[in-house]
């Protein structure tokens, strides 16, 4: 199997975690689109989804799915999304497609996240693909002095803007031996909107398409 074929078959598993007749919380990246290609198929069992991108609310109501503001949705149950790198503990890095902002908003609020991955997102440390932070634009060289104080090198998203009207700066080579605790560090810096790294809010439940079947790990 290819890697569209792992991240084909993590979305279709993904179907069994979802409650009929609710809300569902959606993701973005290539993985997701599978996922939300899945769902089209059994749209009458949801009531809608809240999506973490334009991206993904675009491909949602094209499949004919009501796509609900997370404002007037009091309950998310599930929360199915994709990862750049997950460890066996859950700990994510996020943001490769520059979602992470809405991304990590709607985790906070579902009861469940879901990670659904190819076996190579899975990692023994965080770190080699490159951390995204989205930073306030006249924060860019404040936040990449302090980036590089903590020993990472900040390397601009040229030409990209999020759905929120900010950059991205991708850390490379950051040691992140205690993904918490970087989190911390580098959520508190002035002017970053949100760090790609989802530590203190890790997956719940970990689908992993591997060439040897589905894992599915908590
Ligand atoms: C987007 C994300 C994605 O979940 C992550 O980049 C994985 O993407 P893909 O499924 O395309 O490999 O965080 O901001």
């Amino acid at each position: 199997m290819n890697q569209d074929e792992l991240k084909k078959a993590a979305a279709q598993a993904a179907l069994d975690h979802l409650p009929d007749d609710a809300v569902i919380g959606v993701g973005t990246g290539s993985t997701v689109n599978f996922f939300i290609d899945a769902l089209a198929a059994r749209k009458h069992r949801i009531a809608g989804a809240v999506s973490s991108s334009e991206a993904s609310t675009a491909r949602l109501k094209a499949a004919g799915i009501q796509v609900f503001d997370l404002n007037s949705v009091n309950d998310l149950p599930v929360y199915v999304d994709g990862a750049d790198e997950i460890t066996a503990g859950l700990a994510m890095i996020k943001g490769g497609g520059g979602a992470l902002t809405r991304e990590k908003i709607v985790a906070a609020v579902a009861r469940k996240f879901v990670c659904i991955a190819d076996e190579k997102k899975q990692v023994a440390l965080l770190g080699k693909f490159p951390l995204p932070l989205e930073v306030i634009p006249m924060a860019r060289s404040y936040v990449a002095r302090e980036v590089v104080r903590l020993g990472g090198q900040p390397i601009l998203r040229e030409g990209f803007t999020t759905d929120n009207g900010n950059i991205i700066l991708d850390i490379h080579n950051l040691q992140i031996l205690d993904p918490v605790e970087m989190e911390t560090r580098l959520s508190a810096l002035t002017g970053v909107v949100m760090c790609g790294l989802f530590a203190r809010r890790p997956a719940d439940v970990l689908i992993l398409a591997t060439t040897s079947g589905i894992r599915t790990s908590t």
